[in-house]
Formats: C-alpha cells, sequence, structure tokens
C-alpha cells in the first residue's frame, strides 16, 4: 500500500475526527466491493461507507484485511437496518465479524424506525458506544425535529446525521440546525442528487480543468460537509477522490449555494 497522496481533510469527532471524503459502497455487490473498496484506499481514500442492509461488509473486510492498513487508519461506517430493532448488538457484533474488526467508528441508524425517533434503538447505539464497539454514534435520514425527540428523551444527541445531499439540495437552515446541534451533517448520493450537465457546474468545473461531478466533491469539502461519493469504476474512485484538491474560490461555493434556490 503507497502512502496516503493528499492529505485528506477530516471534521472533529468524537475523539477523533472523520476525514470529509468517504468511499460509498452501495450499491456494489460483496463480490465486487472487495476490488473497488482496494482502489479506494490505494487511491488514498480512509472512511468506508457501509450497512448491514448493503449485504457488501465481508467484502470490505477482505480488502481491509489485503490494505495491511492499521484499523485505526481507515475510518469505517455502518448502519443498523429497521428491520433489526430488537437485535441491534447481534447485529452490530455480526457486522465487526464480516468487517474483521473489534469496533466501527461510526454506527448509523439508518432509517427512523416505524413510529417515532427511535429511542429505545438509539439507548443500544449509545450503550454500544459506551462498550467500545463504537467510537462514534448517529443517524441517518433524520429530521432536526427527530433529532430533538431522541435528545430529549435519552439526554444524548447524535454525533452525524446521514442524509441525501448536494448543491440542489442545499439548505442553510438545516445546515445551522445540525451545527447549533453540534451534528455532523453527512450527505449521501451527491452526484444522484446533482444534474452533473448543470450549466453553471460546467462552466466552474471547465475553469478548474476537472469535472462537474468533481467541483459537487469539492463544494462539499469547502462546506465541511462530509461526501462519500460511490463508484464502481477504477477511474471515478480515482478522480472522484482527487477531488478533495480542488480549490474552488469562495465566490464559486456561493454560485454553486444558489443552485438550490433557483432549481
Ligand atoms: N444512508 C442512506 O440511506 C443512504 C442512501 C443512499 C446511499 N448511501 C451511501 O451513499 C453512497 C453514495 O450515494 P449513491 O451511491 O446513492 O450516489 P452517488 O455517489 O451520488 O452516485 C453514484 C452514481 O454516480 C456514478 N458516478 C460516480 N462517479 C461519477 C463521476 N465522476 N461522474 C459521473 N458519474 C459518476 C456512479 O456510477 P459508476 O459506479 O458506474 O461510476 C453511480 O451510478 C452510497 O454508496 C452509500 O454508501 C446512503
Amino acid at each position: 500500500m503507497s502512502e496516503t497522496p493528499y492529505l485528506l481533510p477530516a471534521v472533529a469527532l468524537g475523539p477523533g475526527s472523520m476525514p470529509l471524503l468517504g468511499f460509498g459502497t452501495w450499491p456494489i455487490s460483496d463480490e465486487d466491493v472487495t476490488a473497488a473498496t482496494e482502489t479506494a484506499l490505494e487511491a488514498g481514500y480512509r472512511h468506508i461507507d457501509t450497512a448491514t442492509g448493503y449485504g457488501n461488509e465481508a467484502g470490505i473486510g477482505r480488502a481491509l484485511a489485503a490494505s495491511a492498513l492499521p484499523s485505526s487508519e481507515v475510518f469505517v461506517t455502518t448502519k443498523l437496518p429497521p428491520d433489526r430493532v430488537g437485535q441491534e448488538r447481534r447485529t452490530l457484533e455480526e457486522s465487526l465479524s464480516r468487517l474483521g474488526l473489534d469496533r466501527v467508528d461510526l454506527w448509523l441508524v439508518h432509517w427512523p424506525p416505524a413510529g417515532d425517533a427511535g429511542p429505545a434503538v438509539w439507548a443500544e447505539l449509545v450503550r454500544a458506544r459506551e462498550e467500545g464497539l463504537a467510537t462514534s454514534i448517529g443517524v441517518s435520514n433524520y429530521s432536526l425535529e427527530q433529532i430533538d425527540e431522541l435528545t430529549r428523551l435519552t439526554g444524548v444527541t447524535p454525533e452525524v446525521n446521514q442524509v441525501r445531499w448536494g448543491p440542489l439540495l442545499y439548505d442553510p437552515a438545516f445546515v445551522e440546525g445540525l451545527r447549533s446541534r453540534g451534528v455532523v451533517l453527512e450527505g449521501y448520493s451527491p452526484l444522484k442528487a446533482t444534474r452533473l450537465d448543470d450549466p453553471t457546474l460546467v462552466a466552474i468545473a471547465e475553469a478548474h480543468h476537472s469535472t462537474a461531478a468533481q467541483v459537487v466533491i469539492a463544494w462539499h469539502v469547502m462546506h465541511g460537509f462530509v461526501v462519500i461519493p460511490k463508484s464502481a469504476r477504477r477511474d471515478r474512485i480515482i478522480s472522484n477522490g482527487e477531488a478533495v484538491r480542488l480549490p474552488l474560490t469562495v465566490e464559486q461555493v456561493g454560485t454553486i449555494d444558489g443552485l438550490a434556490a433557483a432549481a
């Protein structure tokens, strides 16, 4: 494994930090995810996003083992699916076994359980963090109100909220809502949630001799949003990773911010 070719920007999380760039692994099969993850690690990604529901944790575990990187150097997220409510602890132990890890860096509630924000489920994540099976814990697809419900009922606020995100979904009130609660915003589907042929993005990309996909990823990084683009293609895994170095100007970030209001 070669050295990380570029310094990865990161956000403080728990006792450590979370790289802003992660490798999205859905919907890559367990068979194909090993080579894709190996490519991502070779390209310098140090953060992998998976979930019990993706069915590819074992393949990621094989890539992590083959990389010979110490587990402290690769940030790994997995998620608890709604249909495993009541079996939280066993589900996490099975994830850890497939990933070949003693602990995950981040364990998320994948979706709010039916009916409410799931305080009983959340209490199990809190217990897993206390027991050291997950360094940090959070949620995914939660509203601010649902996050507040967890805080009110358990006294513990999620550290991260992973949501569908991108320039067209940019919502400063939501950003500020998470920031003021101390919750890291992690965006998923950054490329799918964007029109990559948008003329504004294309013009900014051309100004940097880059691609619209790279501009979208760089926009997340400039804002301090975590971003987890997925690709099963070697060339795109590499070019998406290189986007963390793309120096958008403050004006360009502001122009991209404006796309949501214009959409
Ligand atoms: N928490 C949740 O509920 C949730 C939901 C959805 C996703 N996620 C996570 O977020 C990750 C990313 O989301 P996503 O996979 O939905 O969407 P995405 O990363 O925005 O987009 C992936 C799609 O974009 C294509 N692509 C990748 N790089 C490209 C590039 N440079 N130029 C053009 N097209 C490119 C990919 O095709 P190729 O593979 O052919 O390159 C794939 O079709 C997932 O993998 C998963 O880890 C979480």
